[in-house]
């Protein structure tokens, strides 16, 4: 029997679990021709989410998804080769038919080649020289909108959109963006908040106030328990409540640590999953992270690590009363600045006044140190 449970990549199918009003939202505002962003934590389910929406529209819109992840990108010549290969692979027809396409409608002036890999999938780019960047960059970024006015519904993802920044590209992106207005819709996503929240609120910056904003919350408490229950009731085993509470309760409905618990548990439940089997699971999953988190550890200073202790121990709130301060013997203003540095490092979040480790497996090792 195989696990029901699944970690790792993008999930899709029986192994994705809820997130029905971000699917409906990102839908109706894509379909509308709106510019959305979607920043959380890694591992959170960002692109999972996306994929799903989008090919639902697909499916039954027939809309064409242009998909960038600008992490493995170094420079702008990496990033006309990937999004133009990514615009033509979203084209969906036949090779010689979006060569034609490219060199009629968007009247691209470059060569355009296409190979095939192995699989018989195929690869296309475009030869230029390095004195011809500038302008094929211009009218690789022109083409969504062409794509658009010749018919056809088009929607364009960056994800780790942060990158754009190290890429110099941030203004001139802004403005492909604006004068495209609602005939392409843009999705921007990043895993690192700190840097996306300087991108689209500094008054400053490019992309200020330029789209609509989807926060992206843990998935929540009923949706997973019932997700959990069936996993384990469709291939034949059990899991007591106290166990699916406790893997919430380490998780707080983080997707990639509620089914990397899940997964394990499952794993080595015979056909009960008690207590004693979420305690292995549990220690095997921090044994995994363990040198990661160590790592992570290691990179803050002291300040920062007694500010982090004294975070979990508050549970979050009313960090600075006086009490806390006294238990820790930090002073307000040096905890304040080192708040202030975690937050920027995206090592913990505030909402509405309450403090959290971004990763809340990172939270849990933290305050469990030194009794393993
Ligand atoms: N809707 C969901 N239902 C169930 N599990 C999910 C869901 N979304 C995410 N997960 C879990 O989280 C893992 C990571 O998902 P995904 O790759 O979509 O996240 P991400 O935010 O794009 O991550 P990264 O920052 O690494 O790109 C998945 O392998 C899966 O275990
Ligand atoms: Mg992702």
């Amino acid at each position: 029997m195989q696990n029901p449970f699944y970690y790792g990549g993008v999930v899709y199918d029986e192994h994705f679990c809820d997130r029905t009003t971000e699917i409906e939202t990102i839908k109706n505002d894509v379909e509308a021709g709106m510019n959305l962003l979607i920043y959380a934590p890694r591992r959170f389910g960002k692109t999972s989410l996306v994929m799903k929406a989008l090919g639902e529209l697909e499916k039954k819109e027939g809309f064409h998804t242009v998909f960038v992840d600008l992490m493995p990108i170094t420079d702008k010549r990496e990033f006309i080769d990937a999004y133009f290969h990514a615009i033509a692979a979203s084209l969906r027809g036949p090779a010689e038919k979006i060569v034609a396409f490219f060199k009629q409608v968007a009247k691209i002036r470059p060569n355009v080649t296409v190979s095939f890999d192995a699989a018989g999938n195929p690869r296309y780019a475009l030869s230029f020289s390095s004195r011809d960047i500038q302008a094929t960059l211009d009218e690789v970024l022109e083409t969504p909108l062409l794509y658009a006015r010749s018919g056809k519904r088009i929607v364009v993802v960056f994800d780790e959109f942060q990158q754009i920044v190290q890429l110099g590209l941030e203004a001139k992106l802004r403005s492909v963006v604006q004068r495209h207005g609602s005939e392409v819709s843009y999705l921007f996503m990043g895993s690192k908040q700190s840097l996306m929240r300087e991108i689209f609120t500094d008054k400053n910056r490019a992309f200020y106030k330029s789209v609509k904003h989807l926060p992206l919350g843990p998935i929540g408490e009923e949706e997973w328990r019932a997700y959990i229950r069936d996993g384990f009731e469709r291939t034949g085993k059990n899991v007591d409540d106290e166990v699916i509470a406790a893997i919430l309760s380490v998780s707080a409905g983080f997707p990639y640590y509620t089914q990397q618990l899940a997964y394990e548990i499952w794993e080595m439940t015979p056909k009960n999953a008690d207590m004693e089997i979420f305690a292995k699971a549990l220690r095997l999953v921090l044994e995994r992270e363990e040198d990661l988190f160590r790592q992570e550890w290691e990179r803050l200073t002291l300040t920062q690590r007694k500010a982090l202790k004294l975070i979990i121990a508050a549970e979050g709130k009313e960090i600075y009363a006086a009490h806390h301060l006294e238990a820790f013997s930090i002073t307000s203003s040096t905890l304040q600045k080192a708040v202030k540095a975690l937050l920027k490092k995206d090592i913990i979040d505030e909402t509405a006044g309450t403090y959290r480790p971004q990763d809340p497996l990172f939270g849990y090792w933290i305050a469990h140190q030194g009794n393993s």
